[in-house]
């Protein structure tokens, strides 16, 4: 039977066999210097760890070994491959040296610990952090080393204070992280040449060890981060360059807004970019899971086959849009469409009078100008920050000829979307025309304004008032009695004020004006989160 190196059964095994390699690398020293066992507990426990070592050289004779992309399963080459590397380590670890005189060669245990690294690294996973996982090892390391050190040091100097075991370990414990960490007070010195030579010898790995320590460290916490501290470098690149050019406050800050905004939702990764270097089977699966979320909420995915949703998800392209960006502009070409993976856009006419419809997570728009070939027929408006997804008109087009389903659900709506629109279209011409027909009083008063903050700017939005030729709009700081004009021809029912960080606890007042005149100013409007 060969056993799988992933299975539940070898993790297992591999767990214990570290756990009993560590207690070796622990006691061994202190057995050669103390003999803390009594001598029936220190047989038994030889006895545990030689046959544990022992079922382990077997157990490796019979596991599958990773080979180019796939695993050997052949006895033969695993058991050349392993007499090659790891046997013969494996086998003196496991032979049992415990005869009066020889107490030193039980150090042959600790010849096991150089294939911790490895084996840990296979059980701590892909989800552990490297540069933790490093400096873990790394601490691991100094602590078994200064352990057999300060046991050796014990039987090179003797007991000549007549000290219990656990002071004398402690002095030799503290006289070695002097020593290894360069510090060296000179309170315990070496006493004979047997000593002198063993100083020599642990000054010399003190050194080596100490800058490699330093080294390390430095690198492993500049690197227990790095998305972050790449994100950081990129910010204060970025700032200073604004600031250089001397970018307003307002649009520095906007910026700033929107890679916070990347920072949070994707840890600054560009999907495209990861998913570039991955082999076509493999950049399937990643997109498919990447894009999870988008299938769920989509509809027209709903049942969909899975080879139509590969294709289109495949082909989606991630974009962002910041609040009150124009996302499509009325009367220009299209050349692709959108689906909402998350945020609110508005689909308004125009001229901005008029908002058709507000759409969310899972819809999708910009279809009607590709299927029709026609110019946009809204536009679209980022109520909040948009995560959208792009689809280009070549791939719409292929998949439309490929899946008749998909295209006649998409024709039925933009069928339906369309006529929603002639039909507002007709009604705002037949009021148009009238009005041309009658004399014009004064503006109503405006109701019904909205103010909300969305990142850096305030969007304001009211319901449109009879016979308006255009809006006016004014702000002024909480409590003062100064109204400033924002603008003064405004022609849709909507403004976004990008400027308002000068202003704590802005205030609205709107109006609307036509040739009789302006109308009342509106009541006072304050922001709502
Ligand atoms: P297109 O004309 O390419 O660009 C503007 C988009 O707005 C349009 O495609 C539709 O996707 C969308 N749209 C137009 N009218 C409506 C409506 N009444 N309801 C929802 N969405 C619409």
């Amino acid at each position: 039977m060969i056993f799988e190196p992933e299975s539940r059964f070898k993790k297992n095994w591999d767990m214990l066999v570290l756990a009993v390699t560590v207690y070796s690398a622990i006691t061994v020293p202190l057995i050669i210097v103390f003999g803390i066992f009594p001598d029936t507990v220190d047989i038994i426990s030889i006895f545990l760890v030689t046959v544990v070592f022992f079922l382990d050289i077997v157990i490796n004779f019979n596991t599958a070994i990773p080979g180019r992309g796939k695993l050997i399963y052949d006895k033969g080459k695993i058991s050349r491959v392993y007499l090659k590397s790891w046997f013969i380590v494996d086998l003196a670890a496991a032979i049992p040296l415990f005869t009066p005189g020889t107490a030193i060669l039980r150090l042959n245990r600790l010849l096991k610990l150089l294939r911790i690294s490895k084996s840990l690294k296979r059980l701590s996973g892909p989800r552990m952090n490297p540069a933790i996982f490093r400096l873990i090892l790394l601490v691991f390391w100094i602590m078994i080393a200064a352990h057999t050190i300060s046991c050796g040091w014990i039987i090179m100097s003797g007991n000549p204070e007549g000290l219990s075991p656990l002071e004398l370990y402690i002095k030799a414990f503290y006289w070695t992280t002097t020593t290894l960490t360069t510090i060296g007070y000179g309170d315990i010195t070496p006493g004979n040449t047997h000593q002198l030579i063993y100083v020599i010898f642990i000054e010399i790995i003190g050194a080596g060890m100490y800058g490699l320590i330093i080294g390390n460290i430095a690198n492993l916490i500049a690197n227990i981060d790095v998305a972050k501290a790449q994100h950081r470098e990129k910010m204060e690149k970025l700032n200073t360059f604004l600031r250089y050019r001397n970018i307003p406050l307002d649009l520095s800050r906007k910026i700033n807004d929107y890679f916070e905004y990347l920072w949070q939702t994707r840890r600054g990764y560009e999907e495209s970019e990861v998913l570039k270097e991955l082999p076509p089977s493999l950049k399937t699966w990643v997109a498919l899971y990447l894009n999870k979320e988008i299938i769920e909420k989509v509809p027209i995915f709903e049942g969909a086959s899975q080879e139509f949703i590969k294709e289109t998800i495949l082909n989606l392209r991630p974009v962002v849009f910041t609040p009150g960006d124009y996302i499509v502009t009325a009367g220009e070409v299209g050349y692709d469409m959108f689906f909402i993976s998350k945020g609110t856009v508005d689909v308004v006419s125009a001229d901005g009078s008029t908002t058709y419809a507000t759409l969310s997570d899972g819809q999708f728009f910009g279809e009607i100008a590709l299927l029709l070939s026609m110019p946009r027929t809204a536009s679209i408006i980022a109520r909040d920050y948009c995560d959208l997804y792009r689809l280009d008109k070549e791939t719409f087009d292929r998949i439309l000829e490929r899946y008749p389903d998909f295209a006649a659900t998409i024709r039925e709506l933009a069928e339906k979307r369309r006529e929603e629109i002639n039909a507002a279209k007709i009604k705002r011409e037949k009021q148009e025309s009238e009005d041309e027909e009658r004399e014009y009083s004064v503006p109503d008063k405006i109701t019904e304004v909205k103010a909300r903050a969305s990142g850096s700017v305030i969007i304001l939005n009211w319901k449109h008032v009879k016979d308006f030729g255009h809006y006016e709009i004014v702000r002024r700081k909480q409590g003062s009695k100064k109204w400033v004009f924002l603008d003064k021809n405004l022609k849709v029912a909507r403004y976004t004020d990008n400027n308002y960080e000068k202003i704590k606890k802005p205030e609205y007042r709107i109006r609307a004006v036509n040739i009789s005149g302006p109308g009342p100013w509106s009541d006072i409007v304050k922001v709502t989160s």
